[in-house]
C-alpha cells in the first residue's frame, strides 16, 4: 500500500517511499503530506523543571531542531515555579541535553536552538503568572512569526491538571482564532482508574476540542511500534495468517532492569499494571490485535484499536486469581551488582504492597483472535531490559518430519521494539550434510544496519505530530477509558477483595516470580527467553 497524495494521516508519515513530493529533503519528512508539515508554534512546557523536560522533552527538541525538522519559528517557554533566568536555564538544559540526546551536542547547533528557549517563572494557580504568560507569547507571536499558535506541554501531576487549565481559560490563552491553533499535550499517568481518567478528560475539554488533545503514550512513538501496522498491512505474506487459525498465541513482553530509581512516590501509588500495562502495553496489543482501519486517519485508525480494547474478555474475579500474576522485586543482583529491594528504596513504603511485576493472560474475544491467548509481561528489575512481540505460530503437521519423537520447534516471528530494534522469523532447515537434520534457523532484520541511520526518539515523533495536529499516535478518549475499564477490574480485585490473590517475591535480576511462569506451563507453554 502506498501512501497516496494528500493522505490525511501521521501513517502516511511513516518511513515508506512516497509519491508525495516533500517540502522538504529531509528523510523523517518523507511521505509527509502537506497537512501533515508541523507549523510554527510556540511550546509551554508546564513542569520545566521535571526530570522528563530534561531527559526526554529537551533533547527531543534538540534532535528535530539538528536535523533541520523543527519549523523555523518555534520557541520553547519553560513554565515552572523556581525562580530562574532564561541563561540560567539554558546553561542547565544544555548540560542535561549533552548527556540525554541520542546525537550528543554540537555547539553550533545549540546556540542556535538555545536561543529560541525561553524560562517563565509563576506558580501554577498564579492569574498573573498567566497574564505575563500570554504577553511574553504575544510578544514571540509579534516578531518570530508563530501565529498566535500555541502547543501547551502538560508535563506535571494529574493533580495540576484542573488548576493549570482553569488558569489558561481566564488568560484567554487556549482560543484559537484567525487561523491560529492552541493545543494540549498531556503526559501520563492519565488518570488512576476510569474515575479519575474520566474527570481528566472532562477537565481538559473545557479548553481543548478533543483533536487538539495530544495523550502522550510514548510507546506509539517508538519506530518498531509504527512499524506493527506496516509490517502487517504493506506484506501480503503475513495478514493471511494473523488470525486464530494459523497463530497458538502472542507474548508480549516489556523488561527493564532498571528499579524504581527516583520515582518511588509515584511509582508506589501506581504499581506496573497502572503504569505500564494500561497504557503502553495495551496499545501494542491493540496495534498488534487490531482489524485494517479503513484509511489512514487518525480516527479511521483509533477506532480500531479501540475495537480491540472493546473486545477483551472482562475478568472476573477468579479469572483475576487465576490468570494474572503480580509481583514484587526482592533484594538481588543486576550485571553482578547488588541492588536492594523494592521495599527498601528511596521514599517507598517499607511494606509496601505495590506489585513492580505483572504476567497476565489475556483473550481478544472477536472472530479473528478466537481461542488465541495473548500474554503480557512487564516488570522492574528484571534479567535483561527490552520490549517485544512474539507471535507464535501452530505447529507444523505431525508427519514427515516433525515427529512426536522428534518435534520440531514452532515458527516464530518477533518484533523487537528495543533494543536493537528490528524484527526475526524462526524457521526450520536442513543442516547441510548427508543426513536429514533439521534445526530452527533466524531471518532478522535490524533497523540499524539496513537503514544505516539511528532511529528518531519516540518524543521526537509525538512532539512533531502535535506540532502537525496529527493525532494517529496518540490515545483518544474512549480507548483511555476503555482500557482503564478493563484494568480497573483487576486493581479491584487486588485491593477490594476480602482474599486477594498473593503478591509473589521474585529477586531482582530473575525473570520474575515461577508464578508467571506456571502461568503458561498450564498452558502447556513457556515465555520466550529474550
Ligand atoms: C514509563 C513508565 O511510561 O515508561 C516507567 O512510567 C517506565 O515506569 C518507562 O520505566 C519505560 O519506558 P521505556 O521507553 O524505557 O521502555
Amino acid at each position: 500500500m502506498r501512501p497516496q497524495k494528500g493522505l490525511p494521516t501521521a501513517l502516511g508519515n511513516l518511513h515508506l517511499r512516497s509519491t508525495v513530493s516533500n517540502e522538504s529533503a529531509n528523510p523523517l519528512r518523507e511521505g509527509l503530506s502537506n497537512r501533515a508539515m508541523p507549523q510554527p508554534c510556540n511550546v509551554v512546557i508546564f513542569g520545566a523543571s521535571g526530570d522528563l523536560t530534561f531527559r526526554k522533552l529537551i533533547p527531543a527538541l534538540y534532535n528535530l531542531a539538528a536535523d533541520g525538522d523543527l519549523p523555523g519559528a518555534a520557541n520553547i517557554v519553560g513554565f515552572a515555579r523556581r525562580e530562574k533566568s532564561d541563561e540560567s536555564w539554558r546553561a542547565e538544559l544544555k548540560e542535561t541535553t549533552a548527556k540525554c540526546s541520542r546525537s550528543g551536542l554540537n555547539e553550533e547547533v545549540w546556540d542556535g536552538f538555545s536561543k529560541r528557549i525561553y524560562y517563565h517563572q509563576s506558580e501554577f494557580g498564579d492569574a498573573a503568572g498567566y497574564a505575563r504568560l500570554k504577553q511574553k507569547l504575544d510578544a514571540l507571536d509579534a516578531v518570530g512569526g508563530t501565529r498566535g499558535n500555541r502547543l501547551f506541554y502538560l508535563s506535571v501531576a494529574p493533580a495540576e491538571f484542573e488548576g493549570i487549565i482553569a488558569q489558561l481559560i481566564a488568560a484567554g490563552l487556549t482560543q484559537s482564532g484567525d487561523g491560529s491553533w492552541s493545543r494540549v499535550i498531556v503526559e501520563k499517568p492519565f488518570g488512576t482508574d476510569l474515575a479519575t481518567a474520566q474527570d481528566l478528560n472532562t477537565i481538559i475539554a473545557r479548553a481543548f476540542a478533543e483533536g487538539d488533545t495530544f495523550r502522550i503514550d510514548h510507546y506509539l512513538g517508538k519506530e518498531t511500534a509504527q512499524n506493527i501496522m506496516v509490517l502487517r498491512f504493506a506484506n501480503s505474506l503475513i495478514e493471511p495468517l494473523w488470525n486464530h487459525r494459523y497463530i497458538d498465541h502472542v507474548q508480549i513482553t516489556s523488561a527493564e532492569q532498571l528499579g524504581v530509581e527516583a520515582r518511588g512516590p509515584y511509582y508506589d501509588k501506581s504499581g506496573a499494571l497502572r503504569d505500564m500495562v494500561q497504557s503502553h502495553l495495551l496499545q501494542i496489543l491493540c496495534l498488534t490485535a487490531m482489524e485494517a482501519p479503513t484509511n489512514l486517519s487518525a480516527d479511521a485508525v483509533r477506532d480500531e484499536k479501540l475495537k480491540v480494547v472493546r473486545s477483551l474478555r472482562r475478568m472476573s474475579a477468579d479469572d483475576v486469581s487465576r490468570d494474572v500474576v503480580r509481583g514484587q522485586y526482592a533484594a538481588g543482583a543486576i550485571g553482578g551488582k547488588q541492588v536492594p529491594a523494592y521495599r527498601a528504596e528511596d521514599r517507598v513504603n517499607p511494606k509496601s504492597e505495590t506489585e513492580t511485576f505483572v504476567a497476565l493472560k489475556l483473550h481478544v474475544d472477536n472472530w479473528r483472535w478466537h481461542g488465541v491467548p495473548f500474554y503480557m509481561r512487564v516488570g522492574k528489575r528484571l534479567a535483561k531490559g527490552g520490549a517485544e512481540i512474539a507471535v507464535q505460530f501452530k505447529e507444523a503437521p505431525g508427519v514427515l518430519f516433525n515427529s512426536a519423537e522428534t518435534p520440531l520447534g514452532p515458527n516464530q516471528l518477533v518484533i523487537r521494539i528495543q533494543p536493537d530494534e528490528g524484527v526475526s522469523l524462526r524457521l526450520q532447515c536442513k543442516v547441510p550434510g548427508s543426513t536429514l537434520r533439521i534445526e530452527p534457523v533466524k531471518m532478522d532484520f535490524h533497523y540499524g544496519t539496513s537503514f544505516g541511520k539511528q532511529s528518531p526518539e519516540a518524543y521526537e515523533r509525538l512532539i512533531l505530530d502535535s506540532m502537525s495536529g496529527d493525532a494517529t499516535l496518540f490515545a483518544r478518549r474512549d480507548e483511555v477509558e476503555e482500557a482503564w475499564r478493563f484494568v480497573d477490574v483487576i486493581e479491584n480485585t487486588w485491593h477490594a477483595s476480602t482474599t486477594p490473590p498473593p503478591l509473589c517475591d521474585y529477586p531482582a535480576g530473575s525473570w520474575g516470580p515461577k508464578e508467571a511462569d506456571d502461568l503458561l506451563e498450564r498452558d502447556g507453554r513457556a515465555w520466550r527467553r529474550m
